[in-house]
């Protein structure tokens, strides 16, 4: 498939056919391989993409700035206190102007309705880079990093331990659509969104492709591959103190992980703490975490020289 991604936004895994997604796996590889031929050509060159952030990143931020760059564009950093986002102005009179000005938009923001109606107004492909229901550009990266490690993602085992959360929702979709077998095991107030299960429920290609539980032994049970996150996502502070008592028994330890498959390999989009993985579990042969990290460059690479209009 040639790139049919040109002027498309990117808000969740659902915007993305499986070719599509495939095509994006493999521009993002042929980045990694030739990272210095695309710096020489260059084919960014005069393109500009705002990037809204109204929480704190780092992987996100670096790797989408570092990847502009590389590409021979301009990435033009829009913090929460910098620009008027639905504060002294309408977010759709913020997305009209942004889109009259810059190729693209890249935003990470608390509620997913913001990212659809910036992409409804602005006229230009938007990138969601975080929300409290999707991480996409997550999901990208770490599907190539189980490609890379596991030499396939058709019939892989994944097991999510922890918040049914918005990186969880992402590789639930991108299960579905790659053909793995995801088994998500979160505490009962939790659990993924419903309409999230309801969508794998009617999608799945095999039966018990997306199963999901409160038992985090049944979760992980044969799992090629074990993941989690942190159990409080930005702008959950408040909630910490009773979260953490209800993820009592979800921590990723040694303890859980003699019930996946010897070779499983260990996954966490980082930032990580503590509470949901064991030191030597993050730190230990089986954890793939940093190139995971550095995954996030290649596929945010491949993302932005596909969907900005040349
Ligand atoms: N994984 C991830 O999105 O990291 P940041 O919050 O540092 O961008
Ligand atoms: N679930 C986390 C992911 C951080 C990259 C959050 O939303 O804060």
């Amino acid at each position: 498939m040639g790139n049919q991604l040109e002027g498309k936004s990117i808000l969740t895994l659902l915007d993305l056919t499986p070719e599509e997604i495939r095509f994006l796996l493999d521009e993002a590889k042929d980045f990694k391989k030739n990272r210095e031929r695309y710096i020489q050509s260059q084919p960014l060159k005069g393109k500009t993409l705002g990037m809204i952030f109204q929480k704190r990143s780092t992987r996100t931020r670096v790797s989408t700035e570092t990847a502009m760059a590389e590409l021979g564009g301009h990435a033009l950093f829009l913090g929460k206190d910098d620009i008027q986002l639905g504060v002294n102005e309408s977010l759709s009179d913020t997305a009209i102007v942004l889109g009259r000005m810059v190729s693209a938009v890249l935003a990470r923001v608390f509620d997913h309705e913001t990212v659809e109606t910036l992409a409804k107004h602005a006229n230009v492909p938007v990138i969601n880079a975080l929300s409290d229901q999707f991480h996409p550009l997550q999901g990208l990266a770490d599907i190539l990093t189980i490609e890379e490690h596991l030499g396939k993602l058709n019939n892989v085992n994944l097991a999510w331990i922890g918040d049914g959360n918005n990186v969880c929702h992402t590789l639930m979709i991108a299960s579905i659509k790659m053909g793995m077998k995801m088994s998500v095991g979160t505490p009962i107030d939790y659990m993924p969104d419903n309409s999230v299960i309801e969508y794998c429920n009617s999608n799945a290609s095999f039966s018990e492709q997306i199963t999901v539980t409160n038992d985090p032994i049944a979760a992980v049970t044969d799992a090629d591959v074990v993941v989690t996150d942190t159990f409080i996502s930005m702008g959950q502070e408040t909630e910490t103190k009773m979260k953490l008592k209800k993820f009592d028994g979800f921590q990723v330890n040694q303890d859980l992980v003699k019930h996946a498959s010897k070779d499983y390999i260990f996954m966490h989009c980082l930032p990580r703490h503590k509470e949901e993985v064991a030191d030597d579990i993050i730190y230990g042969a089986h954890s793939v975490v940093f190139d995971e990290a550095e995954n996030r460059l290649h596929t945010v690479a491949a993302v932005l020289n596909s969907i900005i209009q040349k």
